[in-house]
């Protein structure tokens, strides 16, 4: 013993006795406390056992669940169907889209599913319709989800109690570092009064009937891997964002300037029952239609298929994947549906025709005022918002609906400057019937 001791504990002597006798006891002491914590264990199985027995296993998982409240389950159906509470994310479009594509092969689903409208409002910056919107959606929860796809720069401030509240979907940075606003390119196309853009695409600022241009940077300062940017990519972000809602069954894009013409549970029938999705495709053969069609597109676009149609539409679930997931009509239109081609006037309309032909409506259902002329639709502020106004747009409707004529023709309308929105409010329970 000492032997072993001393090296350690040189010229400490009076340790050795001590720990000889500890030595001895402390096996006794361990072999005591391992008994009592033997017993301890058996003690707390049978109660578990008594208890989850007793109480079930639910209130074990409950008390489980409680106490890590951030850690979910890992295998119930729940986490892939319920609402995303938070539109963020840090996915790229690239992911963003091909996230948005999955799609299930059984159509039916094994669970209630309320079907929602997703209102995807395309705008550079705030909504100044905002408060008629506010109003019409009131009371009618559950049934709608909203979306804006605004401007990065641009921050929202609408209040929780909004349902414009943090619904703004994460844009690419590169919208606005790849745009550019360009007055000095607009110029008047020879032997017509129309204004176009020379190049880039003509967008006009909702609100203003100021002509501008949006240029690609890449146009004037010649950095080659800046890239396509268009309004068909913010069309088909909003879209595969809205996707990411398994409960989103239709999807409206409508503009910062768009109002509803009837309440919430007309508009939400109208399109619950129709066979066909809203959206304008044309085939005008004059210069302006199939005269911006180029023949590098064949043959997976062809001249036949060429359609026309304003953006602002509303399609289904099936036909919203199909948008999102296309690979094979988008490059064609970016490569050759440029300059003066205006791809947000024909890429969705077209590649939808050649896609999904039976199933559109070949009209959209956004009315808008080309009667004043000019390269742009008139903007009605606050002196035009009279009941005669109204009564004027809803009596020259004559359209089919479900291939049945129909004096419903138009839901929104386009386009109201900000002066507009409170006479609107004020006339709105009366003409609106909201
Ligand atoms: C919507 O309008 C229709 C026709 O004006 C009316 O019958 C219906 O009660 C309205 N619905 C709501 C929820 O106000
Ligand atoms: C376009 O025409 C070619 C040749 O006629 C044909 O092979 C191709 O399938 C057509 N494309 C579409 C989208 O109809
Ligand atoms: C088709 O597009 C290509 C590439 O942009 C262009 O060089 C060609 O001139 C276009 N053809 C027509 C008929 O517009
Ligand atoms: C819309 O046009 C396509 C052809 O482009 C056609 O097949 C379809 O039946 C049309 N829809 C309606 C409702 O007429
Ligand atoms: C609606 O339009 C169709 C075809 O354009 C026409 O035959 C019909 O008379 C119109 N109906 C009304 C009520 O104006």
């Amino acid at each position: 013993m000492q032997s072993r001791v001393v090296p350690l504990e040189e010229g400490k002597d009076p340790a050795v006795p001590i720990k000889t006798h500890h030595s001895k006891v402390l096996p006794a002491r361990l072999l005591q406390l391992f008994v009592l914590f033997l017993a301890l264990c058996i003690a707390f199985s049978v109660i578990s056992i008594y208890s989850i027995k007793r109480f079930g296993v639910q209130s074990m998982v409950t008390t489980v669940r409680s106490g890590f409240a951030c850690l979910e389950e890992p295998d119930t159906l729940q986490q892939w169907i319920r609402t995303p509470s938070n539109l963020m994310h840090k996915m790229s479009d690239e992911e963003l889209f091909w996230r948005a594509s999955l799609v299930p092969r059984i159509s039916k689903y094994p669970f209630k599913r309320v079907p929602k409208i997703a209102f995807m409002f395309l705008s550079k910056g705030p909504l100044p319709m905002a408060p008629l919107w506010e109003r019409f959606f009131k009371g009618h929860e559950g049934l709608y989800s909203v979306y804006i796809h605004s401007l990065p720069t641009f921050e929202s401030k609408f209040p929780p109690s909004s349902v414009f509240h943090r619904r703004q979907i994460p844009s690419q940075s590169q919208f606005v570092e790849m745009w550019t606003r360009s007055i000095k390119s607009v110029n008047r196309v020879e032997n017509s009064g129309e204004r176009r853009c020379v190049s880039g695409f003509c967008r006009n600022i909702e609100a203003s009937n100021d002509l501008h241009c949006w240029l690609k940077i890449d146009a004037l300062s010649k950095v080659s891997e800046w890239g396509k940017m268009s309004m068909c990519d913010a069309e088909r972000r909003l879209l595969a964002n809205a996707l990411l809602d398994i409960s989103n069954e239709w999807f409206i894009l409508l503009s910062e300037s768009c109002i509803p013409l009837y309440n919430f549970s007309i508009i939400y029938q109208y399109v619950k029952k129709s066979k066909y999705s809203y959206i304008g495709a044309f085939d005008d053969h004059g210069p302006y239609g199939r005269g911006r069609y180029n023949r590098s597109m064949a043959p997976e676009v062809n001249i036949t298929n060429w359609r026309k149609g304003s953006q602002w539409f509303e399609i289904n679930r099936k036909l919203a994947v199909k948008v999102v997931e296309d690979s094979k009509y988008y490059p064609k239109f970016e490569k050759f549906c440029r300059p003066h081609c205006y791809v947000d006037e024909h890429y969705f309309p077209t590649m939808l025709t050649i896609e999904a032909a039976p199933l559109l409506a070949n009209r959209s259902f956004t009315w808008v005022d080309w009667s004043r002329g000019g390269a742009h639709p008139a903007t009605f502020g606050r002196s035009d918002i009279t009941e005669e106004f109204f009564h004027r747009i809803y009596s020259n409707q004559n359209c089919t609906y479900n291939d049945q004529p129909s004096r419903i023709c138009y839901l929104f309308a386009r386009k109201f400057a900000p002066s507009a929105m409170e006479p609107l409010l004020h006339i709105a329970s009366k003409v609106l019937g909201f």
